[in-house]
């Protein structure tokens, strides 16, 4: 990838940046700001050289509607204050507005678009809308390599028609993680969680042939469980996965991969509520599975115990709830106390999330701002993302 840093002339450049801003929101607060961090540098380099900025990122999965909840508004005032700039956010359509004129009476050098999803052009990856785009900067960064998986306008199809590079942040990542791969020591242990489900399910599969456990946990879980002919009451799950929960285990067996899920629950009757653990057989129609039980915890740290490498992505439960957060945090701690035996590697937004709760990010050996991203890189795929920076 061609890198931003050794561009020689960016002075008065107009730098149209994709970054992931996407952070956990609770009643419009931020809950989490470690992506926004991450990319400072990137923004300070940029500052640093005189140009003008503008910052293109989506929040959440709008669909192609304008959500009002899920505005960049939040995200912009708190890098305005991290940066000491006030940053313009630009809640104009931008395919009404001109260009040229987005920083007219604007006397900093830095402006945000609105949430980029709430657009349905940006995830049809299309090409006109991509163009339009295109008109607001002189160069292209990418600085996402967390949304990097999505074949969408402001990350892929966005490089036909502006000389395109990768910001600080995404090269570290990107060289990282390639390093971690290169140099990996078995047995390998890759834990998945978190909610979603549609994303990593398909990616298992690839995943099964290259290490020796995967430990499910989370919303993927509900899956497994209910294909394995367990009630899960109301638990979020996916639809129509027999097929490739049939090839998981399929590929588990014929790889000698070892699949670990849950083999107790903690359930609650709503997601404000106490949790209560239960075995598999004892759930009932209005519960929730919300965390991992003991027994499963005790089963997860003795696989932890016996490998050199962890690779982590995804929530044990519903860890916005402490009473559901138990399970992600006896992972972390036992990772965290094994450090210098094993190598741990840790990724995505919501597992970023919980850590932080517990104060041991700096614990692991490398942090990854990306969750799907991460998983399909580890997968061997190719990256939408970087393929187009190629
Ligand atoms: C993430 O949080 O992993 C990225 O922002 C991508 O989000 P998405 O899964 O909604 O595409």
């Amino acid at each position: 990838m061609k890198k931003i840093e050794d561009l020689k002339d960016l002075e008065e450049k107009k730098i149209l940046i994709r970054l992931d801003l996407n952070v956990p929101l609770k009643n419009g607060y931020i809950t989490d700001t470690t992506r926004i961090e991450k990319i400072l540098p990137t923004l300070k380099f940029l500052i640093k050289k005189n140009c003008y900025i503008v910052i293109i990122s989506h929040i959440g999965r709008p669909k192609g509607r304008v959500v009002k909840h899920l505005s960049m508004r939040p995200v912009c005032d708190y890098l305005s204050k991290k940066l000491e700039k006030k940053i313009k956010l630009v809640e104009d359509d931008i395919l009404k507005i001109d260009p040229k004129l987005i920083f007219k009476g604007h006397n900093e050098k830095i402006v945000m678009l609105e949430n980029i999803r709430f657009y349905e052009q940006e995830e049809e990856n299309d090409e006109k809308f991509a163009k339009i785009l295109s008109k607001f900067g002189d160069i292209f960064v990418n600085d996402a390599f967390s949304c990097s998986h999505r074949e969408h306008a402001s990350v892929a199809k966005i490089t036909y028609f502006l000389p395109s590079y990768c910001g600080l942040q995404m090269n570290i990542e990107v060289s990282a993680l390639k390093k971690v791969t290169s140099e990996i020591e078995r047995p390998i242990t890759c834990i998945v969680g978190g909610s979603k489900i549609s994303t990593k399910i398909s990616v298992l599969k690839n995943l099964i042939p290259k290490f020796e456990n995967v430990i499910i946990v989370g919303g993927m879980a509900n899956n497994i469980l209910e294909y394995k002919g367990y009630k899960i009451g109301k638990s979020i799950k996916e639809n129509n996965c027999k097929e490739i929960i049939d090839e998981i285990f399929s590929l588990a067996k014929i790889n000698n991969c070892n699949i670990f899920y849950p083999i107790d629950v903690s359930v609650g009757k709503n997601f404000n509520d106490s949790s209560k653990t239960k075995n598999l057989s004892n759930i009932e129609d209005d519960d929730y599975i919300l965390d991992i039980g003991p027994k499963t915890i005790d089963e997860i740290v003795s696989i932890i115990k016996k490998s050199k490498t962890i690779l982590w992505n995804g929530p044990a439960g519903y860890f916005e709830n402490s009473n559901f957060a138990v399970g992600s945090h006896k992972i972390a701690n036992t990772i965290v106390k094994s450090k210098g035996k094993i190598f741990s590697v840790v990724g995505g937004g919501d597992t970023i999330a919980v850590l932080n709760e517990v104060n041991i990010l700096n614990q692991f050996d490398f942090v990854s701002t990306a969750g799907g991203a991460f998983l399909e890189y580890l997968e061997g795929k190719e990256i939408p993302g970087i393929r187009a920076l190629n």
